[in-house]
């Protein structure tokens, strides 16, 4: 039925021979907003042997092609920013203009990536034998980068248009083909996007868009032979992928619990909007936001002060107004949110707001007085809940920060520079913003976390080159 959008596989948009969906819940009306195809794994099989032939000749189409490609789909993504937009308002209830940002960011990225490719790509290694003890100079070796073959990509809700592309064109531009699996809130705006590759023309089968319940496909996807490599951003499922998975790379991404250290000479100004910036935007729904206050004693009183006065100013409503803060993504999310917040209530954490909660849409709260026996200073809300956690000394705040299971990214704000270079070293995390809150971007920066923050490291290059191998051709001399 029309209702239903449909999947992409051999270049043509295809319904799936189930017959069956999968409704997409509008998170501010929860109504229905979409249908997409719940893909059977008969189908999932087709779109993998596809990928593998389409592949074989991608790999062989010249590298300045295949980024004359990429460059065509990033100016047809820009040009159709604005109904893409629309669909992450309504799947996601991503804030209208932020909306729009994550489309031009996409389309930046997928620029930038072809631009890196032909550059890194384009470069091999030339060895003498005679530089290794016993050698004589009668070995030349080269070295070059292939691509590994089926890459699979799963991003998740908060960005399904800009974390499916920052594994697409890596991927692409280095002679693999692509299997995406969207997220299920995001799956529309994916298939926009991926319609966005279609129009530039690319080889059929090269990129195909399976969607579906991850009960049905999801395993069967990471664990599919035909898979060569999976870049996946998302929860603790990564985990659970990482520990199945074959003997293929992976590249993972698996949210952070990102703590802010606030020394006692930081301009309290500049902590106070990077807070809001960092612990507010998208509702707290990046995996990247700031999760933890850790501030001085000394000046706890007067940063509260000020991030309770720039609370109060944030905007709370639809997303469709490019409120500030907007519905969570579904009901399960925010239920999960409130357990956090009833049990530090419980516990005794000072509310800096009343708790307020109408359906998905949960009011921005501060929370401090935190203490380390209560759930939210360890667990990510992945919502505008955010605690503080007043700490006597900086030993302390690294103590906390190390003691989590994530290390994603954090931040410190000091004028000392020497005292914040210390920190940095001293904070188990992949990485440490000094005097802003931590962020992924500029997209051609290296991205990783440790821990149960990730595996491998993404960013432009970093991406480029995890989804190839080396390839070595030894000349021997007579
Ligand atoms: O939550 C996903 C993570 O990649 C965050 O990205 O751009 O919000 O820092 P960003």
């Amino acid at each position: 039925d029309g209702d239903v959008y449909k999947y992409y596989a051999d270049g043509e948009w295809k319904k799936s021979s189930s017959n069956k969906s999968v409704a997409i819940i509008n998170p501010t009306t929860r109504k229905t907003q979409y249908k997409v195809q719940a893909c059977s794994q008969e189908e999932v099989n087709k779109v993998i042997d596809s990928a593998k032939s389409a592949q074989k000749l991608w790999a062989k189409t010249p590298l300045w092609k295949r980024a004359e490609l990429l460059h065509k789909a990033a100016a047809i993504l820009k040009e159709n920013k604005a109904p893409i937009a629309e669909c992450l308002v309504k799947e996601i209830a991503k804030p209208a203009k932020d909306a729009v940002t994550e489309v031009v960011r996409s389309g930046d990225l997928i620029s930038y990536c072809a631009e890196e490719g032909v550059r890194i790509l384009g470069e091999g290694k030339f060895l003498v034998s005679d530089s290794f003890p016993g050698n004589e100079r009668t070995k030349y070796c080269l070295t070059s980068k292939i691509p590994l073959g089926v890459v699979l990509a799963i991003p998740p809700f908060n960005y399904p248009v800009n974390l499916a592309v920052s594994k697409i064109a890596p991927a692409l531009i280095a002679g693999n083909s692509i299997v995406l699996k969207p997220p299920t809130q995001g799956a529309v705006s994916a298939l926009h996007m991926v319609h966005c590759f279609h129009l530039a023309g690319f080889p059929k089968g090269l990129i195909s868009c399976v969607t579906g319940k991850g009960s049905e496909i999801g395993d069967f996807l990471t664990l599919h032979p035909g898979v060569n490599c999976i870049s996946f951003t998302g929860g603790d499922t990564g985990i659970a992928i990482s520990k199945k998975a074959g003997m293929i790379p992976l590249q993972m991404e698996l949210g952070g619990k990102d703590a802010c250290i606030v020394l006692e000479d930081a301009d309290l100004d500049l902590v106070a909007a990077n807070i809001i910036k960092g612990g507010f935007s998208y509702s707290g729904q990046r995996c990247t936001a700031v999760k933890v206050v850790l501030v001085m004693e000394s000046v706890a009183d007067a940063l509260v002060e000020k991030v309770k006065a720039k609370v109060a100013k944030l905007s709370v409503g639809p997303p469709e107004n490019d409120s500030d803060i907007t519905p969570v993504v579904s009901e399960s999310s925010a239920n999960f949110i409130e357990g956090l917040v009833l049990d530090a209530k419980q516990k005794g954490a000072t509310f800096c707001q009343e708790y307020k909660r109408e359906g998905n849409l949960i009011w921005p709260l501060l929370l401090d007085n935190v203490r380390p026996d209560m759930r939210i200073a360890w667990e990510e809300p992945f919502g505008p809940v955010l605690p503080v956690i007043r700490i006597s000394s900086v030993e302390e705040g690294i103590h906390h920060c190390n003691a989590s299971n994530f290390g994603l990214q954090g931040c410190v704000f000091t004028k000392d520079i020497n005292k914040a270079m210390l920190i940095s070293d001293a904070m188990e995390t992949g990485t440490v913003q000094i005097n802003s809150a931590p962020a992924r971007g500029p997209d051609h920066f290296p991205f990783q976390g440790i821990k149960d923050s990730g595996i491998g490291s993404q960013g432009i290059t970093n991406s480029i080159n995890m989804m190839t191998k080396i390839k070595t051709t030894v000349i021997n001399l007579p």
